[in-house]
């Protein structure tokens, strides 16, 4: 079977559910959360989850027990139990690309465990969510071949691990290779850079990692600039080995080693991509290359050896736990009660906001300083995902997709943006991330929890009777806060398949493809033309006329 989100290919806008919600919505504009609040000791215990160190507390959101049923028999009606075990299963859900997304197949654990399903879940009793097969799209026993090839690969890049960190690895020179500059930009670049900033916590028990994504030639500079080029080690992470970032930024990478005399440069590098052939062409040998499969989506790569910068960084160890921790999310997604299920529930109170309640942005906010590239790390994996308006039949949707997902670190925001949330005349929706522990000085992290808590309900509160207008805001404002205990690798890893999860949620209500990204097509061509035509290669393209008169400034500019 492919296309498996035609499974209920009639618009999501058809179903009872939504014209239920919408007219709920309606109802719910006077709803005020504080004095539900008020009403109901019972409110923030009813409407909060908990799953092993992840506490997740909704209940400050625009919320009633009727919009949840509403929204889960949406769920219902949409066949979300259905695509989710089409997923796991391995089916073609990406059809426009034609293959399966696989990426929980990656943090399967060596060891496998039995699970018990729940009634909601449509997975067979005693699956295995990632390595249940029925009705996949791939051959019977294929799913734990591929487990088997990916956690070989997985092996190879962790003994490579080991040896770098162990300074078993030299370079050209024969000095063992100590610095490493992660080459690779979107999915290539901000899951490693995301792994290394949240658990090294700037004391690098590993190698010395750099990142390089920009085209901007500032970028690969800085990086050359720290680097001694007997001692560096150049990744380049790219699942295409075609992406252009990339691969003139490896380039450069190259002709420095030449240039500072380095005999053989190919000692210096390392690949993770999915195309053999791209790599061998460039100069890096067979056992410095790490296949990462078609399977694995750009934006869910973390999972695959595009991590080997992390794992050089934590090492195998605190990778596995990473590993680990997203299974178990996995593990929960697949099986618990859509009642009692944390990415069900944070997908569908998403679209609540989204579709019913004009909320048309979510911003992710992490009480964190290791989480300040989350946001980031985010921004691609939900609006490249759901950032679409045709659905999986290629019909145009009719209602609105991904709201904008934006953000940053507490408390820095709430001395930069927060005013806009708070008296902005757009309402945003908000995660909150807190760690309840620090290892660092408890009594400033106390204060850190205390401004976190503070935004949240201040934000629901508001400050309605304020005699000034100018002093006053409503409050009304939803957000959900994450508790987990402190910021592990398992943490980690458990935070990041929770949101993948929210987004196919979503993706999968809505009726579109989640996995592909073709919108970013013409860009990439049209900047190919115009470099071209900078270059004298080929005569300048045909363009509008005020790209013609951007181009003529920049001419001019180079003759001065
Ligand atoms: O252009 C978008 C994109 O394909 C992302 O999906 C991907 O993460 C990024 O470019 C980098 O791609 P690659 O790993 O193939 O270089």
């Amino acid at each position: 079977m492919t296309g498996f989100f035609l499974l209920h290919d009639n618009p999501p806008q058809q179903t009872e559910a939504w014209r239920q919600l919408a007219e709920h919505g309606r109802r719910m504009a006077g709803l005020c959360m504080k004095e539900e609040f008020a009403q109901d000791p019972g409110r923030a215990q009813r409407f909060s989850l908990g799953l092993e160190q992840l506490f997740v507390d909704f209940s400050k959101n625009l919320i009633t027990d009727e919009t949840l049923s509403l929204l889960l028999r949406l769920a219902q009606q949409r066949g979300l139990s259905e695509r989710i075990e089409v997923l796991f299963s391995g089916h073609e859900v990406n059809t426009t690309e034609r293959r399966p997304a696989l990426h929980t197949l990656l943090r399967v654990p060596e060891s496998q465990g039995e699970v018990s399903p729940s009634p909601d879940s449509g997975l067979a009793r005693n699956a295995n969510p990632c390595l249940h097969k029925q009705g996949s799209s791939l051959a019977g026993d294929e799913l734990p071949d591929i487990i088997r090839q990916t956690q070989h690969e997985r092996e190879r890049m962790f003994e490579f691990a080991r040896a770098l960190r162990a300074g078993e690895v030299a370079g050209a020179a024969g000095k063992p290779l100590s610095r490493v500059v992660n080459i690779g930009i979107g999915g290539s670049d901000l899951g490693p850079r995301l792994l290394v900033e949240a658990l090294s916590d700037g004391q690098q028990d590993g190698a010395d990692i750099d990142f390089v994504a920009n085209i901007d030639p500032a970028d690969i500079e800085r990086a050359l600039a720290r680097a001694e080029p007997e001692t560096t080690l150049f990744i380049v992470a790219s699942k295409s080995f075609t992406t252009t970032e990339t691969l003139v930024n490896a380039r450069r990478a190259w002709a420095w080693l030449h240039d500072n005399g380095c005999t053989h440069p190919g000692r210096h590098f390392l690949a993770v991509s999915g195309n053999a052939a791209a790599v061998a062409r460039f100069g890096i040998a067979k056992d410095r290359y790490f296949r990462i499969e078609d399977w694995t989506g750009g934006r869910y790569s973390i999972w695959s050896c595009i991590g080997i910068s992390a794992a050089l960084s934590i090492g195998a160890e605190r990778y596995r736990q990473f590993l680990a921790g997203a299974h178990a999310l996995d593990r929960h997604f697949a099986t618990a009660k859509f009642a009692e299920n944390i990415p069900v529930l944070l997908g569908l109170i998403s679209i609540w906001h989204n579709n019913f309640l004009d909320i048309g942005t979510h911003a992710i906010i992490p009480y964190d300083q290791g989480l300040e590239r989350l946001p980031a790390y985010l921004s691609q994996l939900v609006m490249e995902s759901n950032g679409k308006s045709v659905n999986a039949a290629g019909d145009k949707v009719g209602i609105r997709t991904t709201p904008v997902l934006w953000g940053g670190v507490g408390s820095q925001v709430q001395h930069a943006v927060f005013q806009y949330l708070y008296q902005g005349t757009r309402l945003a929706s908000i995660d909150f991330l807190l760690p309840l522990s620090s290892r660092h000085n408890q009594a400033q992290h106390q204060l850190l929890v205390a401004n976190c808590l503070a935004q949240g309900e201040a934000l629901m509160r508001g400050n309605p009777d304020a005699a000034e207008p100018h002093r006053r805001f409503d409050g009304n404002r939803p957000s959900t806060t994450i508790l987990y205990q402190r910021l592990d690798p398992y943490t980690l890893g458990m935070l990041l398949a929770l949101y993948e999860h929210k987004t196919f949620v979503e993706a999968a209500l809505w009726g579109i493809n989640p996995f592909d990204q073709w919108g970013v097509e013409l860009g990439k061509t049209l900047a190919g033309q115009i470099a071209t035509g900078l270059s004298g290669a080929a005569p300048a393209g045909s363009h509008d006329s005020s790209t013609e008169q951007l181009l003529d400034r920049y001419s001019l500019a180079q003759m001065k």
